[in-house]
């Protein structure tokens, strides 16, 4: 069944001449949580929403006097925050196109079952919720140390933990694909915590070449080796009192991670060529965006080393795991982008939206970024929209708008957007898509039109 209507809906009006209808639709509604009122004329209707603002209007085409049209379009001039959806009694393709091009996002022919009007709302809500993260008009978003953005149940999980971590001295692994903040967060539990004071100081395990590990790490004395002509400290003495991040933990050659593991356990780190060992206190912060475990277990990665960084794990889930984040995120970028290129902030289109929310992200924040960046540089206008996004991102809103339907399904869409393109013109929507007016009647005949889908992108 349908879930509650979110915490601070603001309700749904209902404009329907019918008393009967109305009485139905507010029982559906009502039923599913929505706080409903219901009004029997335009006239109604308008004096209604000038007192009370709602999220939703839901008006039936035909009405005496003043009809559902003039509802979509003061909607539609005057509430940006309103959405609207229209109910018929005489379904056709015509009264769909003309809707949409008025403005209604959603339409929706009689008779209909209370599944078809619940699911159409909760589009026609999403929808709306879609541009309020657009337009950055929600609540502020709190922003957690070091920048990370993110409400997401699974981001507020890990902001969760990384106070907790901040709060000790405790080795943290921190897990997560490749571009999911993973160092943010390692730095988010040092400056937040009492060695902030002190340095962190980033390691690319992977990025040293394997002679030189050692030496970096823990540094050298005076001709330790050929070419050693000076003492110099290792990145442990460099974090001493601070953090020392361990990035590609797992790059470590096994001989290496030996030494690690001494030194984690002794909180000793022996210098090369030195016969004394020194006492340093650097907190290790690890991390890594392949699976640990499963590298212990096919023998590439020594057990106790594993468990000796895994005192704490900070699981950075996916972006494409984190819901509306990547919203909040891109609107974030998007701003700062356009502060340092000194210009206004562009908005993303509905249609860029729900793009941002279907891609799946293989590169997490850092592929957001870059992404948001390219198109806040290269806009020219103050709206972004689907055909300024990377092609590889419109193919996936195609498949999100459903690689799973079939060829009438594909074929009734495209009849119902190039129709809806030409503003309803049969002569030119049938040559624009081959075919003779009659064939292109029949058609639509068979079509009906509730499967007019009313998704308009970009
Ligand atoms: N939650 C977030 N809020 C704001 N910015 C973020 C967030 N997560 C990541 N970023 C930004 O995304 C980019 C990538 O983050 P980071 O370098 O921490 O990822 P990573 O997991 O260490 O990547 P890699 O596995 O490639 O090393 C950085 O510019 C970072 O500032
Ligand atoms: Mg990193």
């Amino acid at each position: 069944m349908y879930m509650k209507a979110p915490p601070g809906t603001r309700g749904i009006l209902i404009v329907d001449d019918s008393r009967d209808t109305l009485e139905v639709l507010e029982r559906n509604l009502a039923g599913a949580g929505y706080p409903v009122v219901g009004a029997t004329s335009a006239a109604e209707a308008l004096e209604r929403l000038e007192r009370q603002p709602v999220d939703l209007v839901i008006t039936d085409l035909k009405m005496p006097k003043v009809g559902g049209l003039e509802v979509v379009r003061y909607v539609r001039e005057n509430l940006r925050d309103t959405e609207v959806m229209m109910i018929t009694g005489y379904p056709s393709v015509e009264g769909a196109v003309v809707a949409v091009k008025t403005g209604a996002e959603e339409y929706l022919g009689k008779p209909f079952t209370s599944e078809e009007l619940l699911a159409a709302v909760e589009r026609a809500l999403e929808k709306l919720q879609l541009r309020r993260l657009g337009r950055g008009t929600l609540e502020e978003v709190p922003v957690a140390p070091c920048g990370i953005m993110g409400t997401s149940t699974r981001m507020r999980k890990v902001l969760n933990a990384i106070g907790k971590a901040a709060c000790t001295s405790a080795t943290v692994l921190i897990t997560g694909e490749s571009g999911t903040g993973k160092e943010l967060v390692a730095r988010a539990i040092h400056y937040s915590g009492r060695r902030a004071a002190a340095p962190f100081v980033p390691v690319n395990c992977g990025g040293i070449p394997e002679g030189l590990v050692e030496s970096a790490l823990f540094g050298h004395m005076k001709g330790a080796f050929t070419g050693a002509a000076e003492a110099r400290a290792g990145f442990f003495h460099a974090a001493d009192g601070g953090s020392l991040f361990l990035d590609e933990v797992r790059e470590m050659s096994p001989a290496m991670q030996v030494k690690l593991l001494r030194v984690l356990q002794d909180c000793e780190v022996w210098m090369v060529g030195s016969s004394r060992p020194r006492k340093v206190d650097a907190r290790i912060l690890a991390a890594t965006n392949i699976d640990l475990a499963s590298l212990v277990k096919a023998g590439a990665f020594r057990e106790d080393l594993f468990y000796r960084l895994n005192v704490i794990t900070i699981a950075v889930p996916p972006l494409r795991e984190r819901g509306d984040d990547v919203l909040l995120l891109a609107r974030h970028f998007a701003a700062a982008c356009s502060n340092e290129l000194g210009r206004p902030i562009p908005r993303f289109s509905d249609g860029v939206l729900r793009v941002f929310k279907d891609h799946s992200w293989p590169g997490n924040v850092r592929e957001l970024e870059n992404v948001v960046r390219r198109l806040v540089v290269m806009s020219e206008g103050d709206l972004i929209e689907v055909p300024d996004l990377p092609s590889v991102m419109r193919f996936s809103l195609a498949r999100a708008n459903g690689s799973h339907r079939t060829l009438a399904e594909v074929e009734a869409s495209h009849i119902c957007d190039v129709l809806a393109a030409v503003g309803g013109n049969k002569t030119k929507a049938a040559a624009i898509l081959g075919i003779d007016r009659k064939t292109l009647r029949e058609k639509l005949k068979s079509l009906g039109a509730p499967s007019c889908g009313m998704t308009r992108v970009g």
